[in-house]
């Protein structure tokens, strides 16, 4: 079985590592003490360490709730079944043991449910670049087939098409350069793997377009245009793009051609 931080060390990228890993703190450091300090408030929230502590139990939830979204077991059952984790991917006869990359990870809530997913030599990597969410991911969410690493989702440290499966779940609105994050999310993902994205998304109807606008202006919040992420994956060529808007967010998943 590939597992741990010792799985996530092989799949890196020789070329595109700016610093010597460091693996003092049960993770894979990739961005040490550089000076990338979040400048939103939103932001901010996933660099402190009371935010990672109580994240999974109480501010994911009380999040879940004003977006609109079922609970986060549901979620996560939708999320391993819209990567196709589980069963015979492939059809070779060998049951979930392909590459996941989950990004922006958290504190490793979804990537323990990918994680318990797969079987045989399967992978998952949680990539996020925030020490406290890491920490609480090595402390709560260390599983077989899971690994974590800090990186920025803005540079992703793998050769192209690494990955069988690309996951980015309630974060692409907190990130300055999001469609940034989206092409190397794509860039890594391997031919007939999938995608999937939950984000948020901007109401088409009023008064709830201009209160979700203002709400997510004053927590630095990007909401997403209908057709923005779908947009993007229909240009680089993706299939089978499914898309299901639930009050303030969207869920979105889809497939690169074998
Ligand atoms: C709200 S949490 C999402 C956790 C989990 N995916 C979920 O659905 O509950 C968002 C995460 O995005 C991470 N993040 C934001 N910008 C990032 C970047 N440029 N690179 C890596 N992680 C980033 C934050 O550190 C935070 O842990």
């Amino acid at each position: 079985m590939t597992s741990g931080i010792a799985g996530v060390r092989a799949l890196l990228d020789p070329s595109r590592l700016e610093r010597e890993p460091d693996d003092a703190a049960g993770y894979l450091d990739l961005l040490g003490d550089a000076d990338d300090r979040p400048r939103t408030l939103a932001q901010r929230a996933m660099h402190n360490n009371f935010v990672a502590a109580i994240y999974q139990r109480w501010w994911r939830p009380s999040f879940a709730a004003v977006l609109g979204l079922g609970p986060q077991d549901e979620e996560k059952r939708d999320a391993v079944r819209a990567l196709g984790l589980g069963g015979d991917r492939d059809g070779d006869g060998e049951q979930g043991h392909g590459r996941v990359l989950d990004v922006a990870c958290g504190p490793g809530n979804f990537t323990r449910a990918f994680a318990e997913a797969l079987t045989g030599d399967g992978l998952v990597v949680g990539l996020d670049a925030s020490r406290p969410m890491l920490a609480r991911a090595v402390a709560d969410n260390a599983v077989p087939r899971a690994g974590y690493l800090r990186a920025d989702a803005r540079r992703l440290p793998f050769a192209d098409a690494s990955f069988d499966a690309v996951c980015c779940y309630a974060a692409l609105y907190l990130v300055p350069e999001p469609f940034t994050v989206l092409a190397e999310m794509l860039r890594v993902l391997a031919p007939g793997g999938r995608i999937a994205l939950m984000a948020s998304r901007r109401p088409s109807t009023e008064p709830i377009r201009t209160a979700g606008t203002l709400l997510a202006d004053l927590n630095g919040l990007r909401l997403f245009d209908g057709d923005e992420l779908t947009a993007v994956l229909r240009t680089a060529g993706l299939v089978d793009i499914r898309q299901r808007l639930t009050g303030l967010a969207q869920f979105v998943n889809a497939r690169r051609p074998g």
